[in-house]
């Protein structure tokens, strides 16, 4: 079995101005500790160029990037906008943007083959909605496969490609799924990663987000096929941030 090493990535979504990025330089020095797990912090695109160089070892990333190289698409970020800026990763798929920017899984796919093809690493979200769910687990599992395959790209790879499952009514509600429920789900995922990558599928990173907190962080990151955390609320500090770190 390949060991995955564990990755903690803070989505700071549409929050954050310059006078934040205090944050950014406390959460370096958390990092910079810690050789055995990653730390990434996917933050507003007006911030990433000022927070590269305080980084330190967290990586630096983008909350979307387009699919097209570039051209007429008024208010998008390209990939090498990204990089050119100092990111070395991006978020595509989060279901804020599936939801609001009604963005398709086919949509979510390529825009994965396009930030690799800029040299970016990639966090891949899914997850389904409060209604699925209460379909059934095997409802919600089969349905998130579902949109998990059709988000994949082509050359789908876990040296840059990480798969973020985050149900929707666990985000910013506080409600967290249960550890049988984020188990279940993981091995769902990893099976059908496994049937459709062969060992790809098995060294693929996958991780659990949604109200992931330094309450429930340590429980959470110890279920099996659970390869780290996205963390939205609790990653705006370097304080709340700090025990999910610890946790890894
Ligand atoms: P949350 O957000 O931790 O605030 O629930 C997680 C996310 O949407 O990435």
């Amino acid at each position: 079995m390949s060991v995955r090493r564990k990755l903690i990535a803070g989505n700071w979504k549409m929050n954050g101005l310059k006078a934040q990025l205090g944050e950014v330089s406390a959460i370096a020095p958390l990092a910079a500790g810690r050789a055995d797990i990653d730390v990434a912090l996917f933050l507003p695109a007006t911030l990433i160029a000022a927070a590269a160089p305080l980084a330190g070892d967290v990586l630096i990333g983008g909350q979307d990037v387009h699919q097209a190289e570039s051209g007429a698409y008024t208010g998008n970020v390209s990939a090498a906008m990204l990089v050119e800026a100092g990111a070395g990763g991006t978020l595509v798929g989060h279901s804020e943007r599936r939801a609001y920017q009604c963005e398709s899984s086919a949509d979510v796919a390529a825009k994965a083959a396009r930030a690799h093809g800029a040299g970016l690493m990639v966090v891949l979200c899914v997850g389904e909605t409060l209604e699925t769910r209460e379909e059934g687990d095997d409802a919600a599992h089969a349905w998130v496969v579902d949109q998990l395959l059709a988000s994949l790209p082509e050359d789908a790879d876990p040296e840059w490609l990480t798969i973020a499952y985050e149900p929707v009514w666990a985000i910013g509600t506080g409600k967290v799924a249960t550890p049988p429920q984020i188990a279940a789900m993981h091995g769902a995922l990893r099976a059908a990663l496994v049937e459709k990558l062969g060992e790809a599928g098995e060294a693929m990173r996958l991780l659990y987000g949604g109200s992931v907190s330094g309450d429930n962080a340590a429980d959470i990151l110890h279920l099996p096929n659970v390869d780290g955390a996205l963390v939205g609320g609790a990653s705006l500090t370097a304080a709340k941030f700090a025990p999910i770190i610890a946790a890894a």
